[in-house]
């Protein structure tokens, strides 16, 4: 009873929502660009715009960028922004030069500070979620890739009408953009299928056949954090039939009415 755990137990807290890079799965186009944002990264380029729709892995990229390339160089992530002019710079000023700063940094003491602590490579900075940061602030970023003091890697989430629009006004000054887009319905089986296994559980990623995959691809439209939420539901109501009605449940594959149960518990379709 309340001590016995079901077996769905386990591959239900994969789909936990979490940006972790122990949880880093391979995708095939997702993998592609990760390798050209790699090599993006070491190439002279004043600024790399990684975007697209919420959900479509940028944070996870970014993560692992930083994971792979953090023992080789200088590379710092900022996931949550720095909004406030002073606190961005002074944390530049300590990451990048160890310089502690009392009192407020504007940005031409920052310059400052950068050109007398000149270093051999120019450090990586990978901005997270970039779309909050001030256009003032926006801009003085762009002038420091421009004087190449640090390379910046841009994330921008945007919504489909202002991706063209972001695209645009960096045009002229990234040299790279790389867009993430979002899954189809076989990157999203290999998704699945992936997380599961790495956790061992092999006869749960079996249940996802072809047809499963289209449906939850058709609900969450290829959104990796809608599909989290979406697969977490389908083992949580197989949980619950696991411990109370056992002999309903079909082991084998998933059924199309237990996704769409779950679509409408996680409210990503309406009943
Ligand atoms: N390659 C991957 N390997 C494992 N999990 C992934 C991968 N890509 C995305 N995910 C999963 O999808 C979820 C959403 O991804 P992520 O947070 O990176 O999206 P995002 O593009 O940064 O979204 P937003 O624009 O809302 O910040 C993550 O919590 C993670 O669980
Ligand atoms: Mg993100």
């Amino acid at each position: 009873m309340s001590n016995s755990v079901s077996i769905y137990e386990k591959p239900k807290m994969v789909f936990l929502d979490t940006v972790d890079v122990k949880n880093y799965v391979n995708i095939d186009r997702a993998s592609t660009l990760y390798q050209s944002l790699k090599e993006s990264v070491q190439k002279p380029l004043k600024m790399i715009l990684l975007f697209g729709k919420p959900g479509t892995g940028k944070s996870m990229l970014l993560l692992k960028l930083h994971s792979d390339l953090s023992d080789k160089q200088k590379i710092y992530l900022y996931s949550t922004p720095l909004i406030d002019e002073s606190e961005f710079f002074k944390s530049l000023a300590t990451d990048l030069f160890h310089v502690r700063y009392e009192g407020a940094l504007n940005f031409t003491q920052f310059v400052k500070i950068a050109k007398s602590c000149k270093s051999q490579s120019v450090p990586i900075i990978l901005l997270d979620e970039a779309q909050l940061y001030p256009s003032e602030l926006m801009e003085k970023i762009r002038l420091l890739s421009d004087s190449r003091i640090v390379k910046f890697v841009i994330v921008l989430h945007k919504t489909e009408k202002e991706d063209l629009i972001a695209k645009e006004h960096f045009q002229t000054r990234i040299w790279e953009s790389i867009e993430l887009e979002n899954a189809s319905s076989n990157e999203i089986k290999a998704y699945i299928q992936k997380k599961l296994m790495k956790e061992n559980c092999f006869d749960s990623a079996n249940m996802f056949t072809d047809k499963a995959a289209n449906l939850i691809h058709k609900i969450t439209n290829g959104n990796y954090r809608d599909t989290n939420k979406l697969v977490h539901s389908v083992f949580e109501i197989y949980e619950w039939y696991d411990m109370n009605q056992p002999y309903k449940l079909n082991r084998v594959m998933i059924p199309h009415k237990i996704i769409e149960m779950a679509a409408i518990a996680t409210g990503l379709i309406n009943a």
